[in-house]
């Protein structure tokens, strides 16, 4: 067997606590200041019933010369390193904590049933099995970079990883946007004949803008990727197509009274101008009829400037849907020129509202939203009303049947709906420090155990720890480099400020 011939790691040790089915502590090979194995690595011990594949959660270094206190300040006071007097370092050795994963048995995954035995060799598994353990798909992943501690690749099943809806939660500056990218020349870069997606990316700062001048074709593939950057400001919503509780919906407080009266109104218009009308014609028809009272009136003249002041509703839509999601294409939206929070919210609102009512009719292909800053769409607390909150709801737990998926990216996921957040059935979570959002995360997602949760704070950038349906245990991985890069892009302070002070 090859196993055998893979490197041998340690020796599995009888301790007071185990070996049980799923712990085991093993001494390590090599000397004392060699290090032979690393916490979060996956080790596996190879017995008649298959393989036993474990991760290290932790290592503990020993040495019997230095477990008397009193006598390592005898020494010390005298000044003479007990290294100098006793052979120290040959009775320094490390004990390596693993947690038993599973099974490896006929190439399939199996709930471990039996505790391995003292005196078991431990080795590195093997990447082969490893990777069909995890569940890794080798031929046809997404390759989003390595398993951390591994030379392996870090390839999930896009069905997996996606259909279902992902959440990509950390701290600011952990790799979030970066990782986005990655995943979009993984998605975009998809030959036509294995099916591609079309994504939709709601660009809150205008960082994925490079996309639209970048060359796909330097990625090696064939078929054309067509990048559309669609600016927040030629945004329309068609006045037609909202009813008066959609437009109730972007004001606050509208009574029902008021509402009934909006309807009718807008009822009425709708027989007289088949083409369509704008926002300033619903007010002239409130405004002359005489049915509605005059306090009414004023409140709903009033919401309606304020939504026509937002310069985001006409006659026609732009841009239309149909037209512009396609298989295998990127759509930005870029909302960066947008300041207030509220313009924001009414596109995405109103995007995701009329993208998941398409795709259930047919009309737009499968789907992906990528959505950043997805804490200020659809927010935990009631106090903060936000408008698109109950539309990504409807689309996180009614998408995934019609392939209408989310990607979700938040810095503050003790902020993000905790409804929204249970129903990505996938996370990717990088570096992340925060106390309540660390706890918010381990509430709202089962695969993570206490140990992976601690390392969460641990993380480099860039380095993510997967949980959900993509892998079969919770899995860190190092985010691989992108290949398309934005073109003279100065995030450093020092060469921003010698660029601007040439
Ligand atoms: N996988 C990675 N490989 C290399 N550099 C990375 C990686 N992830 C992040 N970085 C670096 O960290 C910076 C911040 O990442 P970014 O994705 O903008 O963070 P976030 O969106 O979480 O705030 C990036 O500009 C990049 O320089
Ligand atoms: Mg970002």
């Amino acid at each position: 067997m090859d196993e055998v011939s893979l490197q041998r790691l340690g020796t599995v040790v009888s301790t007071d606590k185990g070996p049980n089915v799923m712990e085991f502590s093993f001494v390590t090979e090599g000397g004392a200041n060699d290090i032979v194995t690393r916490r979060g690595e996956f080790v596996s011990v190879v017995t008649d019933s298959g393989t036993v594949i474990a991760r290290v959660q932790d290592l503990v270094q020993t040495n019997r010369y230095y477990q008397q206190a009193e006598a390592v300040r005898e020494y010390q006071s005298r000044g003479e390193p007990l290294r100098s007097i006793f052979p120290t370092d040959r009775w320094q050795y490390t004990i390596a904590r693993a947690r038993v994963l599973g099974l490896w048995s006929d190439e399939k995954r199996l709930r471990p049933y039996f505790a391995v035995s003292p005196g078991a060799v431990v080795r590195r598994t093997d990447d082969d099995v490893l990777s069909s353990f995890l569940s890794l798909d080798v031929d046809d992943g997404l390759l989003l970079g390595k398993l951390s501690n591994h030379d392996l690749e870090f390839t999930p099943n896009m069905t997996r990883l996606l259909s279902k809806h992902l959440a990509i939660l950390a701290m600011s500056g952990a790799g979030k946007s970066y990782f986005v990218s990655v995943l979009l020349e993984e998605i975009l870069s998809r030959p036509k004949d294995k099916g591609r997606l079309a994504v939709v990316v709601i660009d809150v700062h205008g960082e994925y803008t490079y996309l639209k001048n970048v060359d796909f074709t330097s990625l090696g593939i064939t078929d054309d990727v067509e990048v559309e950057h669609i600016r927040g400001s030629h945004f329309q919503i068609a006045t037609r197509s909202l009813s008066a509780e959609a437009l109730a919906s972007f004001v606050s407080d509208m009574s029902t009274v008021q509402q009934r009266d909006l309807r009718r109104v807008l009822t009425e218009i709708q027989q007289d101008s088949k083409e369509g009308y704008s926002l300033i014609d619903i007010m002239d028809y409130v405004r002359e009829d005489e049915t509605i009272s005059k306090n009414t009136k004023d409140a709903l003249l009033g919401w309606l400037m304020n939504l026509e002041n937002t310069n985001l509703f006409g006659k026609e839509a732009s841009p239309q849907t149909e037209s512009v999601i396609r298989p295998g294409k990127l759509t930005l939206i870029d909302l960066s020129d947008f300041i207030s929070l509220r313009k924001k919210q009414i596109v995405v609102a109103n995007l995701v509202s009329e993208l998941l009512f398409k795709r259930r009719q047919g009309r737009i292909p499968p789907f992906l939203i990528v959505l950043e800053e997805a804490h200020q769409f659809c927010p935990e607390s009631r106090q903060e009303i936000a408008l698109p909150k109950s539309r990504i709801e409807t689309i996180a737990r009614e998408g995934r049947k019609f392939f209408a998926l989310l990607c979700l990216v938040s810095q503050r996921p003790v902020k993000l709906s905790t409804t929204v957040l249970s129903q990505c059935t996938n996370q990717a979570i990088l570096r992340c420090t925060n106390p309540y959002d660390l706890e918010h995360i381990g509430r709202s997602s089962e695969g993570i155990d206490k140990s992976s949760l601690e390392a969460i704070t641990t993380l480099e950038v860039g380095e993510a720890l997967f949980v959900g349906e993509a892998v079969s245990v919770p899995s860190f991985v190092k985010i691989r480099k992108r290949h398309l890069n934005p073109e003279g892009e100065t995030r450093d302070l020092l060469r921003a400020i010698q660029k601007a002070d040439k």
